[in-house]
């Protein structure tokens, strides 16, 4: 007979050999100055969100005037009160063994109505404090600009996105933050997955300023098939001036880099027929080519043009002038992989966000799903996609180096408070994942870094705080942080122990 002890060393040493990749994973393999770290954002951590001489942000008043479009209704006025509780949070990487934080700037604290408001000195002091916490324990800071939140003013003024005003305010804050921070902040990028919020905001109409068209959705008002490519647009060439701003003036005195991060699903064909390849490939180029081309060569991808004509703007001259100042790294939001089917010779819902791609998106073959789901829809676990987008991004874009700035996992809030803090499913997803991230590095791909969504559960946008992506668990009545199984377990990967236990990689084979 075995003793417990010894009926665990069996099954541990019984899992080595039956899954050697999965107890093979080491932080040694990563290369020497590679990014460890968590990721947030300002308006689904910071709560205060009319303290100190913040303004409005188009956030604030779209919970606030449409809280049925929020699947519990609620917002982030207090949200994880980070702005209170930052300090602890900030021991809480420490314990964690991050070397980095990804968080983002809320435009609105550091300049309430835009360019004509002033700059509230509050909003600055409050990062001044953030930034130096991080660094005294060692950690980089990782700072995004805008990260789907602007001043509520701005949308007035210019419609947001949609008016070319944007781009100046856009260029004005960023110099305003490059200006404050840029003696201590290493790692910008400028926009958080604009290809998302172009098409939640003015295709789907499920983010401020909810405009869509039939057969999108009910909106009062927008054009699906036009607005989502001219606030691109907008957004494009805000991004090239702010890098050209960062390159011309910054990046010598203060020796930063400065990148962008999009959102990257990888579409795999759903069958081996010509048109469901071509789907997948007029996914890809709808999703990622869309922002990256330009910003690399200059143009919007043939395909696009194609399809959308006129409703695709045109770079001028003088925009492409300013697109040759090259992005110093990309940064890959990855979270999952999907088959693309074609909807071009057999007919399907259109209504979707590759809508435009005449591309529907499904997460199942013949009754087999891509991975295992989790709480939100559309969400799988395959973690080889993680390589293979890497390996995507790398080729197309010249070796360029690259981040992974978001991947992580949701649980379903309604689950246990024992279950939440219990994530096996989150420690499998993480452990795969990061080791397709190291299969691709030592594939020769320039990955530099990876940032798990997210330090702790958050408001999760037009979800609400119903789904949970923290490696800590946050109770929103009484803000206490509690680590999670995948926290210990990031904590221990960090810590150079080989942080697989056996137990849990069972338990989570549900
Ligand atoms: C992408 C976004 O950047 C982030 O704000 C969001 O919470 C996560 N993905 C999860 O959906």
């Amino acid at each position: 007979m075995y003793s417990a002890t010894g009926m665990l060393m069996l099954l541990t040493a019984a899992l080595a050999i039956l899954a050697p990749s999965a107890l093979g994973l080491d932080r040694a393999e990563f290369p020497p100055g590679f990014l460890f770290g968590a990721a947030t954002s300002a308006y689904q951590i910071e709560g205060a969100y009319l303290e100190d001489g913040k303004g409005l942000n188009n956030w604030d008043v779209f919970t606030h005037t449409r809280p049925g479009d929020i699947t519990d209704g609620r917002n982030g006025d207090v949200t994880d009160d980070h702005y209170h509780r930052y300090m602890e949070d900030v021991e809480i990487m420490r314990d964690l063994g991050v070397n980095s934080y990804r968080f983002s700037i809320s435009w609105a604290r550091i300049l309430p109505r835009g360019h004509s408001g002033g700059v509230n000195s509050a909003g600055i002091a409050f990062y001044d404090r953030l930034i130096a916490a991080l660094l005294q324990k060692g950690i980089e800071p990782f700072v995004t600009l805008h990260h789907f939140d602007q001043p509520q003013e701005l949308e007035t003024q210019y419609g947001s996105w949609l008016g070319t005003g944007i781009r100046e305010e856009f260029d004005y804050y960023a110099d305003v933050c490059f200006r404050a921070f840029g003696d201590r902040v290493k790692f910008w990028t400028t926009f958080n997955e604009p290809n998302v919020f172009a098409k939640d905001s003015y295709m789907l109409g499920t983010y401020p300023p909810n405009h869509c068209s039939s057969p999108f959705g009910t909106c009062n008002s927008g054009n699906s098939y036009r607005e989502p490519y001219v606030a691109a647009h907008n957004i494009i060439m805000s991004h090239a001036a702010v890098v050209d701003n960062y390159k011309r003036n910054y990046q010598a005195k203060q020796g930063g880099s400065i990148g962008i991060v999009i959102e990257m699903k990888f579409y795999e064909s759903l069958t081996n027929n010509t048109e469901d390849i071509l789907a997948a490939q007029r996914a890809m180029s709808f999703e990622i080519h869309w922002f990256l081309d330009p910003l690399f060569f200059g143009e919007y991808p043939k395909e696009m043009r194609e399809m959308l004509s006129s409703n695709l703007p045109k770079f001028s001259l003088a925009e492409k002038r300013l697109l040759q100042n090259k992005v110093d790294f990309i940064g890959i939001n990855h979270y999952t992989a999907i088959y693309a089917k074609d909807c071009m010779l057999s007919p399907c819902d259109l209504n979707t966000y590759e809508g435009n791609a005449l591309v529907l998106a499904i997460g199942e073959r013949d009754g087999v799903r891509i991975g295992k789901p989790t709480a939100l829809d559309g969400f799988y676990d395959v973690p080889e996609g993680m390589e293979k987008i890497i390996k995507y991004v790398d080729k197309r874009y010249e070796n360029v180096p690259i981040y992974v700035t978001e991947n992580g996992y949701s649980q379903h809030s309604s689950n246990g408070l024992e279950d939440l803090v219990n994530d096996v499913g989150r420690v499998n997803y993480m452990h795969g994942y990061l080791s397709s991230v190291a299969s691709a590095v030592r594939r020769g791909a320039n990955v530099r870094g990876y940032f798990v969504w997210s330090l702790m559960d958050n408001f999760e946008w037009a979800h609400g705080f119903t789904v949970r992506f923290g490696l800590y668990h946050v109770d929103f009545n009484t803000q206490v942080r509690t680590q999670k199984m995948s926290a210990k377990w990031y904590h221990d990967f960090l810590m150079g122990s080989r942080p697989v236990d056996a137990l849990q990689t069972l338990r989570a084979d549900y």
